[in-house]
C-alpha cells in the first residue's frame, strides 16, 4: 500500500504479517497502520512492529516523486 503521511509518500506491504490481514484496510493514526483484524501497529515511516500481535515488522519501501510519478525501492 502506498500513501501520503503528512508531507511524505509511505509504502508498506498490505499483508499483515500476523496472519495475512488487510493492512490497506485498516486505520491510519499517528504515523502508524492498525491492522483491521487483530489490532497489530506498524511505524509507517518503516513497518516497524508498535504493538503485536504481530511479531515480525512488515516490509517496507523508500518512496519517492519522480516526474510525476512513484517510485518505490527496496528497504535494504
Ligand atoms: S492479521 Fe493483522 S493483526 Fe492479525
Amino acid at each position: 500500500m502506498v500513501l501520503r503521511d503528512g508531507g511524505r509518500i509511505v509504502a508498506l506491504d498490505s499483508t499483515c504479517t500476523h496472519a495475512g490481514g488487510p493492512l490497506h484496510e485498516g486505520s491510519i493514526e499517528n504515523g502508524c497502520v492498525t491492522c483491521p483484524w487483530h489490532g497489530s501497529t506498524f511505524r509507517l515511516v518503516d513497518g516497524s512492529v508498535v504493538h503485536g500481535p504481530a511479531s515480525s515488522p512488515e516490509p517496507s519501501y523508500e518512496a519517492r516523486v519522480q516526474e510525476g510519478r512513484i517510485q518505490l525501492r527496496a528497504r535494504l
